[in-house]
């Protein structure tokens, strides 16, 4: 999620094909969203089920089975594309017992009992991302074949289908316009077998689309081309005249497809979307930009230059996720078109309200009016300071700092401050968690200046064991913080 299509070949762009493309596809239409879990906090989720309700969202992916996300999605009336995970893949390519039990687990339970309406069983999540260094390659496609067979097994294949996130790298332009578009000549082969297995069986091909990641990689990326405003220079494809490069990216598809004879395979947006956070280019006014001409780019159902007709998508994300890997960038935790607590980042018109305007997560808990800060009487080159900072910022999310930041304006004690109100909050504002030695103490005063929020943490949920580990770990950091402190 988020790592995206880098490669710049593909900003590329298409010609229209004379064959006019036969809609096959009678999904719903209406827009989807993203439900990932990896937060300190994640809301609970009978909270996140209303969120998605109040917006009018009609379809949510998540990236895993949990039971309580998906008990909360019975009787919603969402569709819900269940996900599995990468390291699931090898026991399910191996075994067919695993898969059924998966699914039986996973899919057909949430059915019967909970009147869950799933449709969708992603297998894996991007599984083939360079940065996998091809671990996924030879499981992926066998577990996918293995799951199929369970939910015919299980009556289940009319109504549920598989399907595969993956990254827009799995195919490139050898001539950087859509007309050019092939799948990736390493993985060739493999991506024919698995389109083919796809169009036997009813299923749709899913793909990730990052015009942020091409910006985030590549300085030379014109800015205008990410965006939907018709501002860019056009790219010409034979009769197609590209002015962003989601169409090109999605046509570069498109033609892959068509070339391999798969030209009326339905191909649904798995992610897309835009950071405001961690990086120069990840900001409210961007984000906001993208999405609100995203969401009006798709609104009249006419699709791309190559392809008529409604485009099929899940916004990435619903909400920021504080505990995510930031591996592929500091941005990685701030895809969120609403923030940790379910309130709304920016204005952004779905379509699908009365108002035109998004909803906040309805009666949400914050724990108590306090942050933990840098002491007054501190001294910026005190030798603890750096251990301190770096010890906080570890455990905590430092993410909204540094250049072109929302809090990239601080002065050097507000960075400090910063670290330790993220490791005091996510620690659920335990005492113990704002004793780093000295240079500590805790605030009623809001220390949230200009664009920079120094969070206030919303009261942890129970609910799962997933939780009551996550607050065990936390609180054994806040005992060694203790013992830190004490030698
Ligand atoms: C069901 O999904 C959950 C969450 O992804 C996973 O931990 C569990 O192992 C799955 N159950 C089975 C029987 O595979
Ligand atoms: C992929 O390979 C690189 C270089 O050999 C290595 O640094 C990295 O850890 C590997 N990543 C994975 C996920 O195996
Ligand atoms: C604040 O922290 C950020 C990120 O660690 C750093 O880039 C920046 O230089 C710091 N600013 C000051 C004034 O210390
Ligand atoms: C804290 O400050 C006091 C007084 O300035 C000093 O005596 C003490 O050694 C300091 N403690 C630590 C852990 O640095």
């Amino acid at each position: 999620m988020g790592w995206g299509s880098s490669s710049s070949s593909v900003l590329g762009l298409g010609l229209v094909c004379l064959v006019t493309v036969s809609m096959v596809w009678s999904s719903v239409s209406g827009i989807g969203a993203n439900w990932g879990t990896q937060a300190s906090h994640p809301l609970p989720p009978d909270t996140v089920v209303k969120l998605l309700r109040e917006n009018g969202f009609q379809k949510v992916k998540l990236f895993d089975a949990q039971y309580d996300t998906l008990r909360a999605l019975g009787r919603s009336g969402l569709e819900v594309m269940v996900g599995i995970p990468n390291d699931m893949l090898l026991s399910l390519a191996t075994s067919v017992k695993a898969a059924e039990k998966w699914v039986a687990k996973n899919v057909s339970t949430h059915i019967s009992t909970d009147n869950v309406n799933i449709r969708y069983v992603a297998v894996g999540n991007e599984p083939f991302l360079e940065t996998y260094n091809g671990s996924f390659l030879r499981t992926t496609y066998p577990a996918l074949q293995n799951i199929q067979s369970a939910l015919i097994k299980a009556g289940l294949s009319n109504q549920v289908k598989v399907t595969i996130p993956l990254n827009a790298d799995v195919y490139e332009s050898l001539n950087g316009l859509p007309s050019g578009g092939d799948f990736r000549a390493d993985i060739h082969d493999l991506m024919i077998a698995i389109v083919k297995f796809l169009s036997d069986n009813g299923a749709p091909f899913t793909v990730n689309i990052y015009p942020f990641i091409s910006l985030y990689s590549d300085p030379n990326f014109p800015v205008e081309y990410a965006f939907f405003d018709g501002n860019a220079s056009p790219i010409v494809d034979g009769k197609a005249t590209y002015y962003n490069m989601f169409d090109a990216n999605y046509d570069t598809l498109v033609w892959a497809l068509q070339k391999n004879g798969f030209g009326n395979l339905p191909i649904i947006v798995g992610e897309i979307g835009w950071p405001t956070d961690g990086d120069r280019n990840a900001n409210l006014n961007y984000a906001q930009r993208f999405n609100a001409g995203f969401m009006s780019h798709i609104a009249g159902g006419k699709g791309t230059p190559m392809r008529a007709g409604p485009i099929d998508a899940y916004l990435f994300s619903l909400i920021d996720e504080d505990a995510k890997s930031i591996q592929p960038g500091n941005f990685e935790r701030h895809w969120g078109i609403f923030y940790y607590d379910g309130s709304p980042k920016y204005q952004l018109n779905l379509g699908t309200t009365n108002s035109g305007a998004l909803v906040k997560a309805p009666s949400v808990e914050y724990l108590e009016q306090k942050w933990c800060v840098m002491r007054p009487s501190a001294k910026l080159d005190d030798p603890q300071v750096a251990p301190s900072v770096s010890y906080a910022c570890g455990l905590g999310d430092c993410t909204s700092l540094g250049y072109g930041t929302s809090c990239g304006n601080l002065d050097a004690r507000g960075n400090i401050s910063y670290a330790f109100n993220s490791y005091f909050q996510i620690n659920n504002q335990l005492d113990s968690a704002c004793k780093f030695p000295n240079l500590s103490m805790i605030t009623k005063t809001n220390p949230s200046v200009g664009t920079c929020r120094f969070p206030l943490m919303i009261k942890p949920y129970y609910g799962g064991a997933g939780r009551l580990q996550k607050l065990s770990s936390s609180l054994a950091a806040a005992l060694v913080l203790m013992l830190l402190t004490l030698v």
